[in-house]
């Protein structure tokens, strides 16, 4: 086989894409940036492309390390991993995967709500314990129907999040940077102005330093005892020391999180909470949006190398 062109940098790809590599493209793997600089010169040398998976930070550093280096195309809408001004002034063009997996992340965002409402996951530890069968009652809950929710970030994922909200006969109020056209959902400039108007925050903005902290211990205090937080974005856009407080306290009733600040390292105080529900980061995660998520992801590198138009650039 001939010198690799293309860096897998975590394992994106199935064993189908994989053979499709195999046969097209010579290519090289690590698990993630801190290998990188461990590969042969030759093959460092030789690297035109880096197919990126993962949350661990690609620096310029290790783009130093690969001097023909011409696309970084990242598995993922969200490239806040990626150091972009490094990469452009590198003259690297990075590609991300945005809208393939818009279903997936509204859904596993309203399922989280729905199953914080309903408390679904002691729900099934009941029946599964024996402990209904025995006789024991489950306690009422609460319903989400018609919840008064507020998309954090009204972005492609916020608003497929709002349309489904809007299904369930949900008050929708939104935050953005500017007013959206919407239909009739409310606009809030401040963060903290929304969470006082609801019940539910859904937390959907992009990741990165622009928004680390946003939800705040301020929008988290304001929210109110029958506040749920819901975070299909990244762990970083939640003071989650502030929501921690919140939730250990009872100020706020709950939490849907997918995403967390150090994951998969979770915070071992989120794992005493019976008012949370935990997901391992896995809202793009159905087979068919992964398959179309690396689809996209080997189109970009396909058009780089083939001289032509990158499908989805990023800069
Ligand atoms: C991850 C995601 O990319 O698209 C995003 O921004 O967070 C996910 O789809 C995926 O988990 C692979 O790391």
């Amino acid at each position: 086989m001939s010198d690799p062109v293309l860096l897998i940098s975590g394992a994106a790809f199935t064993d189908e894409e994989r053979a499709r590599l195999e046969a097209s493209m010579p290519f090289a793997f690590v698990s993630g940036p801190p290998d990188m600089a461990a590969l042969e010169e030759g093959t460092r040398k030789s690297i035109r492309a880096i197919a990126f998976k993962g949350h661990h930070s690609l620096t310029g550093a290790e783009m130093d390390l690969f001097p023909g280096l011409g696309v970084i195309a990242n598995y993922g809408v969200g490239y806040d991993a990626i150091d972009i001004a490094a990469a452009t002034a590198r003259g690297i063009k990075v590609t991300n995967t945005p809208d393939v997996l818009n279903d997936d992340v509204a859904d596993l965002a309203v399922a989280m709500l729905i199953a914080q409402c309903r408390n679904m996951v002691a729900g099934d530890a009941l029946v599964r314990s024996g402990r209904w069968s025995a006789g024991e009652s489950f306690p009422l809950n609460r319903q989400m129907s018609g919840s008064t929710v507020g998309i954090v970030g009204l972005g492609r994922i916020g608003r497929e999040i709002a349309n489904r909200l809007a299904a369930f006969k949900c008050e929708i109020h939104y935050t953005s940077r500017s007013e959206k056209e919407t239909p009739g959902w409310t606009y809030h400039s401040s963060p903290v102005e929304m969470a006082k108007a609801v019940d539910v925050l859904v937390v959907a903005l992009v990741g990165g330093k622009e928004t680390e902290g946003h939800v705040s211990r301020q929008v988290i205090d304001a929210l109110g005892p029958r506040g749920i937080v819901i975070n299909i974005s990244r762990g970083s856009t939640i003071d989650e020391g502030a929501l921690l407080d919140a939730l250990e306290e009872g100020r706020i009733a709950g939490a849907g999180l997918d995403v967390f600040l150090n994951e998969p390292k979770v915070d071992p105080r989120f794992l005493k909470l019976d008012n949370v529900h935990l997901q391992p980061h896995q809202g793009s995660g159905s087979v068919e949006t992964r398959r179309r998520m690396a689809k996209l992801q080997l189109a970009n590198i396909e058009a780089f190398l083939a001289g032509e138009p990158l499908q989805t650039p990023v800069n």
